[in-house]
């Protein structure tokens, strides 16, 4: 009786806690919020002014003493304070009553993470509200998220392409067979066009605009129709705002280099890929998620480069918080996928 009470009272909460967008998923009310992990602090008060979409569109714009920060940028936690200030605000957030049962949380974390890591976000969650925290890594979340079978004997092959991270894993019988992550990303993209940019024209553009480039006219391989768009920056020879035409065939070079790090490190991830498991991945292929896999031609690419079917699925930015909320419903049934973390 009082388990069922409680559940009806629960408000569990199941958080993708990424380096670029953190999710947060209600059983019952779906996708609740959905926004950058970036959080606006001032570096002397350490005040915070801002976290998530509005902290984000500070982002490069801050009067000095004001710094937007991306406490998980590289798929590590940078900052474990203002993580937690994150967290703790994205929590308050998405529970519009107040409830007198702290919740239980699943936050799902890049695979990669360290157990230093891994206490980081238990205790940041926990003095963030939580009652009990689970972690779950990422791209077995992803797996869930879009509804492989994860719990049979089979090889499922999945890459999520994130913001900080690649990360590229095997997963069959709950657990992950194969595992690499590689710092690059969607941010290491948005980088390479600064810096082509910068080269070719001594222009200077912002990270936000490099971002922008990329989803507009970003490719991964010629796609048989190329396309221009116009950029702002700053000359760094006069100092001087000016506008300027780009085409995609010079973006799609500068992006060749990032490109063949996430090829290499997806050719050794079928290297180290027992065969058994191997030959189930030939069958059914590769799924893409993380929202890098919505650069134009990328999976062509992997395809090409591998010979193995890419499916990319529908909302590869989604999938993750998806799959963590399937792990929250039902706890018990993913009971081995839950990292394991010493001190409980
Ligand atoms: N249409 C697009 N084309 C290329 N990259 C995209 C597109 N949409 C989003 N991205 C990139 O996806 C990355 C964020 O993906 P996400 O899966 O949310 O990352 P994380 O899980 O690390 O938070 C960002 O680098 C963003 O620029
Ligand atoms: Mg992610």
């Amino acid at each position: 009786m009082l388990g069922r009470f409680s559940t009806y009272l629960s408000n569990d909460i199941a958080i993708d806690l990424g380096t670029a967008n953190t999710l947060v998923y209600i059983k019952g009310s779906g996708i609740v919020l959905n926004e950058p992990s970036v959080v606006a602090v001032d570096q002397k008060t350490k005040k915070v002014y801002a976290v998530g979409h509005d902290a984000k569109a500070m982002l490069g714009k801050t009067p000095d003493h004001i710094v937007a920060i991306r406490p998980m940028k590289d798929g590590v936690i940078a900052d474990f304070e203002i993580t937690e200030v994150m967290l703790r605000e994205f929590i308050r957030k998405s529970q519009k009553k107040r409830f007198f049962i702290r919740p239980r949380i699943v936050i799902s974390v890049p695979s990669g993470i360290t157990e230093v890591e891994r206490r980081a976000v238990i205790d940041s969650a926990q003095n963030a509200g939580a009652r009990e925290v689970y972690l779950v890594a990422e791209p077995i979340a992803a797996a869930i998220g879009v509804g492989l079978p994860v719990d049979k004997p089979s090889g499922n092959m999945v890459i999520d392409i994130g913001g900080g991270t690649t990360e590229i894993a095997v997963i069959a019988l709950n657990g992950i067979v194969t595992d690499i992550s590689i710092r690059v990303g969607g941010d290491k993209m948005d980088e390479v066009i600064v810096q082509h940019i910068k080269k070719a024209y001594n222009l200077l553009i912002g990270d936000q605009t490099a971002e922008q480039v990329k989803m507009t006219i970003g490719s991964a391989t010629n796609l048989g129709q190329e396309r221009e768009m116009e950029i702002k920056g700053r000359d760094l020879v006069s100092g001087i705002p000016k506008t300027l035409r780009i085409s995609s065939v010079e973006i799609r070079e500068a992006l060749a280099e990032p490109m063949s790090q996430i090829v290499a490190a997806l050719k050794t991830a079928l290297e180290q890929t027992p065969p058994e498991l191997a030959a189930d991945i030939v069958d059914r292929g590769i799924v893409m998620t993380g929202g890098g896999s919505k650069l134009g031609g990328i999976d062509v690419l992997l395809k090409e480069e591998t010979n193995l079917p890419i499916n990319v699925v529908e909302d590869p930015l989604t999938c993750v918080v998806l799959g963590t909320g399937k792990i929250l419903g039902n706890l018990h049934v993913y009971e081995r996928i839950i990292m394991k973390s010493t001190r409980l």
